[in-house]
């Protein structure tokens, strides 16, 4: 239903963030060569074509007729274009290319749906519309962040598109850092803060309601993410081929798709080598190790450690000594370049040692940016959750004991995602995400 509205303007800076956003995913539709746009690089997901219309479908299923009162222009694509996260029921997806439309279709769409949504929010009359008791301001926020994690999540998809398909981009070069010294850092007992209030008036998503405590017994964490070089120790100790470092399901996982290795590396000859989004470059020792939950586990399990509970992670990354607690793990500063690989200034990892200015208050290095890191914890709901009532299945599909936490952000993260009481999630047999992970004692 169209609520009343007054005769007042959406926030510029808000206006600007959606154009800024889309500014970002249009970038990332360059990198991909005009005869590959209807190519499939991750099995599992759509072909590339269905993303460069789901992003705008998204925003106009969620405004056009319960904010704006607009009448749709092309229901069959509103609907083609509406879903894409995991096709269903857990088989793979089998329709041809030829089954979707043209490129030049699906962009006048895109451009049809821009005009009419920038009429509508800057024609004076947008402010005060809600939807569901959800004002205009949170469903711009939900539109803007909801664009930006498929920017992320369409990078670690581009990434597996062959070198050949992709247009190269201005890449930074890679950082160099000091010689890396392991260590595991203490972090005494203490209370950690997760989730936020809705009186807070601060943006989330469903899943980061409500604000509660929780008390953490002390416990040792690894200063820095787990690097490439770590894990080749697990594999030439023979790590992938030992049934007792995976549990049953991870073992059967890994034993049916024949996996020996992050699906970041490739063997040539006998040398290890890893494919960056542009390039194929010897294997980074120094570069965090990015695999899926199941091979985290496994390497905690050689290692003789375990994966942070999501309230560890939490404690080591946000408390300090004095039971404060920070908003970044480096302080209140606003994200930035000096601080750690994030916010889509890089293509590519970092040594996990490259930024200490982002160290945490207790020394612990490098947990935000650079890879998400997997947790422990099962992905569920904080007590008090509530789904959003126009988007009833972000998070509740996913409480179904098979999806991990992860914490932390990539170096495809936008600031805005940067925030404490994110939380972000995949099953544990994926292994295309830009995640790593660093071990605890418990
Ligand atoms: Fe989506």
């Amino acid at each position: 239903m169209v609520t009343a509205q007054k005769d007042v303007t959406v926030e510029r800076s808000l206006l600007e963030r959606v154009s800024e956003a889309r500014r970002r995913s249009d970038e990332l539709f360059e990198i991909v060569r005009s005869d590959a746009i209807y190519a499939r690089p991750i099995r599992e997901r759509h072909r590339i074509i269905f993303y460069v219309g789901h992003l705008e479908a998204f925003d106009w299923n969620l405004l056009h007729e319960n904010v704006f009162g607009l009448k749709s222009f092309h229901p069959e694509f509103d609907r083609l274009f509406a879903f894409g996260i995991d096709p269903v029921g857990g088989g793979l997806p089998s329709d041809q290319p030829s089954e979707w439309p043209s490129l030049a279709a699906v962009r006048d769409y895109v451009r049809k749906i821009r005009a009419a949504l920038d009429g509508k929010l800057e024609s004076g009359e947008a402010g005060g519309r809600m939807r569901d008791g959800f004002s205009l301001e949170t469903l711009l926020d939900v539109a803007i962040e909801h664009r930006l994690m498929h920017v992320e999540t369409l990078a670690y998809m581009l990434h597996q598109l062959p070198l050949q398909q992709k247009v190269p981009q201005v890449v930074t070069p890679l950082s160099s850092a000091s010689p890396i010294v392991h260590s595991m850092i203490e972090i005494p007992a203490g209370k950690v803060t997760l989730g936020l209030s809705r009186e807070s008036g601060v943006f989330g998503w469903d899943n980061e309601f409500e604000k509660h405590s929780a008390l953490v017994p002390g416990f040792e964490i690894d200063r820095y993410m787990v690097t490439n070089g770590q894990f080749l120790d697990f594999i030439a100790d023979g790590g992938y081929k030992t049934a007792g470092f995976w549990s049953e399901d991870d073992w059967n996982w890994k034993e049916g798709q024949n996996i020996s290795h992050p699906v970041f590396w490739k063997k040539a000859d006998d040398r290890w080598m890893y494919q960056t989004m542009f390039a194929e470059v010897p294997l980074p020792m120094d570069w965090p190790v990015y695999v899926s939950h199941a091979e985290a586990a496994a390497y905690a399990r050689w290692a003789g450690k375990g994966l942070p509970t999501e309230e560890q992670w939490q404690r080591a990354a946000y408390g300090a000594a004095d039971g404060a607690e920070r908003f970044y793990p480096w302080g209140e500063e606003a994200p930035n370049e000096s601080l750690g690989n994030f916010d889509l200034q890089s293509w590519d990892p970092a040594p996990v040692n490259a930024f200490p200015k982002g160290r945490s208050a207790f020394g612990v290095e490098g947990m935000v940016g650079n890879g998400w890191e997997w947790t422990a914890t099962l992905f569920g709901p904080f007590p008090g959750f509530e789904p959003f009532p126009f988007y009833r299945g972000y998070s509740a599909d996913f409480f179904d004991g098979k999806h991990f936490v992860m914490k932390g952000g990539s170096a495809r993260t936008a600031a805005c995602m940067l925030r404490p009481t994110f939380r972000n999630w995949f099953q544990g047999h994926y292994q295309y995400v830009y995640a790593g992970f660093r071990c605890v004692n418990p």
